[in-house]
């Protein structure tokens, strides 16, 4: 059982005792029905008081029992809380630092509540495509009024104990205890105190309307529609706070749970909470314990002040670490010193920072010309041009003058980072630190682990990454490590596509119709053509028997490179970003079909997105069956963070899974059998084709 039971004198206190953050598991639900047997059979305990042990009052249902036969089971979560409002003893919630979801709901199942200042109070359920099921949408419009309520609902947000309690006329906390220290020992003499009193309030007892009624919701309802139009939980829980101004208590509470059981297995809800799990569990790495020592980090160097230098300073900046930026020439320095200046700038004039927050930042940033001025920083990492010779000569010099003990790491996008680690004679001290464009606003990082990198730098740089706001992934050392290997194959399926008949913008439109961000073509117009004609050009020794469509290289052959050239895969207006079809570029397409002696043919947005996300699945399993992530739900996060793949569909290893990977897996074969694509890349990865054998998912 996860619940304490104690008695103090005449008070019993139940303490939740599940850690992290006392979910509401089986076993803890089973605890607080025991306690409170033992309460109300015990002639000496007048009232009772529940409380949670450690970081948290609770954090709500056990977000990890969700979908196995535990979650359902007797206790419920309702019927606990229903017991609690039956108690003829009075029971006191004596809530602290975190009261979230179930644990919110538990607590307003009590006839009182106490709370200390400081305490995060939330139903988050909507940002895992739920609405709270345990009575939430009943009971939080009943005691902080119908809008605050609906707004805490529908935007899942936390709001601090101390701001409720402002609220003229709120009734969630009939006491604000004096702190986290001594909310236990104020709920046990409030409860004393209320066991001297008369009949016990509940709060289904309590009014629940809106003067405006319909008309209120029915504004509620336009707005939340407009902004949630991918995720089906906002709009009920509209429907369910409607609901509780509307019908009888019991009825709306039971509209409430079969609402909150639909909305558990809609794809949408199975995606986000595999999200907040992968999220977790991306900053663990199988073989670094979480009490690896970390590596002190209070100053940061950065080698390059370009567009990536540039970004990659601002996130320590933000995190208020000092950082030195060292370039080769002080046109350099100046040019970059100025862009960064004129993106806070921007921030500022946008009323997202204040100016002296500016001024702070910009005085932790320092420039020089000279290697021996980066001798005591504790990181350094390097964004150089991406060529192997330039990044020897630079990891040559920071051997020379680097601190022991020093992370020397590289921004590099292609290059192998054994072979940069061995330009050095401290390769346990590298490591690959790949952030994304603009990097001091993508929250990906991809963590490159060389043969040699020491388990406490990577450590470090995980934990950093929580520091300065990044989502973390450990990748190991490949060509495109997780990331970029994949697009590559998604790349390759938008090139043949085109060849076969599907012209840019169609395939764009479907991918975006599908969630993503951006498609591919415009996505290559933004970033530069050239980059990935300058790859295929390294590429074509290394890896000759790669099959690509030649439009891309006949497109960059036009100095089309995109939006940086006014024209790419579309034409652009002068200092406009609309993408506009461009006639050239259909000729040039056309013209190549000739050139190859095809007859195109019309392909459906259905295949588009099968081809193009399926592509991404099939090297997904490689890159997992050659240890490259160590798990799905890693590449996942980079796909959702780093590639703009819609968040509702969970990444493309879970929606893969969603699919069903035997329909995935004949999909790849039926793609296999078309001449104009690669037959071989086709073949479903060996880990796809066991894990349909063993009628089993990647996890
Ligand atoms: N159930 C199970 N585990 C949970 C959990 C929950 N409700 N909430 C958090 N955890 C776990 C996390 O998975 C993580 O585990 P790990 O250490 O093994 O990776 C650990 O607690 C710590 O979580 P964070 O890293 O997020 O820690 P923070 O201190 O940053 O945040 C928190 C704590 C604010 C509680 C945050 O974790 C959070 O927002 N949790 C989700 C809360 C939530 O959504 N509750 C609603 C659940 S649904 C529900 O209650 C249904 C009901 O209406 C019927
Ligand atoms: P950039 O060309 O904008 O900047 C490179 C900077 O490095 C220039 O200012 C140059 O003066 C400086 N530099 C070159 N050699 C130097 C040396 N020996 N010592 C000191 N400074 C030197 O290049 P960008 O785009 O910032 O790329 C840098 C690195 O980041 C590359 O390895 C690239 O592959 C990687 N990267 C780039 C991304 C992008 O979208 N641009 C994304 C992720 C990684």
């Amino acid at each position: 059982m996860t619940a304490e039971y104690k008695v103090h004198d005449d008070v019993a206190v139940i303490t939740l005792d599940n850690p992290p953050v006392n979910g509401l598991g089986l076993s803890t639900r089973v605890g607080i029905t025991d306690g409170l047997s033992q309460a109300s059979a015990d002639e000496k305990v007048v009232a009772i008081v529940i409380t949670g042990a450690g970081r948290a009052f609770s954090g709500g249902a056990d977000i990890k029992e969700f979908g196995s036969p535990k979650a359902v089971q007797d206790p419920n979560l309702l019927s606990v809380i229903l017991a609690l409002e039956k108690s003829s003893k009075p029971i006191v919630a004596a809530m602290h630092s975190v009261a979230m979801g179930g644990g919110l709901e538990l607590a307003m199942g009590c006839h009182y509540r106490v709370c200390a200042p400081g305490t995060s109070i939330a139903l988050p359920e909507v940002k895992l495509g739920l609405l709270p099921g345990a009575g939430g949408t009943l009971r939080l419009p009943r005691l902080l009024g119908v809008e605050t309520a609906l707004n805490m609902i529908v935007s899942g947000e936390a709001v601090k104990s101390e701001m409720l309690a402002q609220i003229p006329g709120q009734k969630l906390f009939d006491k604000m205890a004096a702190s986290a220290d001594t909310v236990v020992d104020e709920a046990i003499e409030f409860a004393r105190l209320a066991a001297k009193g008369g009949e016990l309030p509940l709060v289904r007892d309590l009014p629940c309307r809106h003067p405006q009624g319909d008309a209120y919701f029915a504004f509620a309802r336009n707005m939340v529609g407009g902004m949630s139009k991918n995720y089906p939980a906002p709009l009920k829980c509209v429907d369910a706070v409607e609901a509780a101004t509307k019908m009888k208590f019991d009825d709306a509470l039971l509209e409430e749970r079969k609402t909150f059981m639909a909305l558990m297995f809609t794809p949408e809800s199975q995606a986000l909470r595999h999200l907040f799990m992968a999220e977790r569990a991306a900053s663990r790495i199988p073989d670094v314990p979480e009490d690896t020592p970390k590596r002190e980090i209070k100053s940061v160097g950065v080698i390059g002040a370009g567009t990536m230098g540039g970004g990659i300073s601002m996130n320590f900046l933000n995190a208020g670490i000092p950082v030195k930026i060292l370039e080769m020439k002080q046109e350099a320095i100046d040019r970059g010193v100025a862009t960064i200046q004129k993106n806070y700038d921007a921030q500022v004039k946008k009323g997202k920072l204040k100016q002296d927050k500016l001024d702070e930042r910009m005085a932790l940033l320092s420039t020089t010309l000279d290697y021996a001025d980066l001798k005591d920083c504790d990181l350094i990492i390097e964004a150089v041009f991406e060529e192997l010779g330039v990044k020897e000569k630079v990891f040559k010099q920071l051997d020379e003058i680097a601190k022991p003990g020093a992370i020397l790491a590289s921004n590099t996008s292609t290059l192998d980072v054994d072979k940069i680690a061995a330009f050095t004679k401290r390769p346990q001290d590298v490591v690959g630190m790949h952030f994304f464009s603009p990097a001091n606003v993508m929250k990906l990082l991809e963590v490159v682990r060389g043969k040699e990198t020491a388990k406490d730098v990577l450590a470090t740089v995980m934990a950093l990454a929580k520091k300065i706001k990044k989502t973390a992934v450990v990748s190991g050392v490949c060509d495109g490590f997780i990331g970029n290997r994949m697009i590559e194959q998604y790349s390759r399926q938008a090139g043949f596509l085109l060849d076969e008949g599907a012209t840019p913008q169609q395939v764009d439109k479907a991918i975006e119709k599908f969630g993503f961000a951006m498609g591919p073509f415009r996505m290559g117009d933004l970033a530069g053509n050239d980059i990935g004609w300058a790859i295929r050009k390294r590429r074509a020794t290394e890896r000759a028997d790669m099959k690509y469509s030649k439009t891309a290289d006949k497109l960059c052959e036009l100095g089309r490179f995109g939006q940086k050239t006014g024209a790419g895969w579309y034409d652009y207006q002068p200092g406009k970003r609309d993408a506009i079809p461009s006639p050239v570029v259909a000729e040039l397409i056309e013209k190549h079909r000739q050139d190859e002696g095809i007859t195109p043919r019309k392909i459906s947005d259905e295949e588009i997105v099968q081809r193009l996300v399926y592509a991404l699945v099939n090297e997904g399993a490689h890159i997992l069956e050659d240890g490259i992530a160590s798990k799905s739900g890693d590449i996942d996060m980079v796909y959702l963070t780093g590639y703009g793949f819609p968040i509702w569909r969970g990444g493309p290893m879970q929606y893969a899974n969603q699919v069903g990977l035997y329909n995935v897996s004949e999909a790849m074969k039926r793609f296999a059998k078309n001449p104009r694509d690669d037959a071989s890349f086709w073949q479903p990865a060996e880990l796809i084709q066991k894990l349909v054998a063993e009628g089993k998912q990647f996890s």
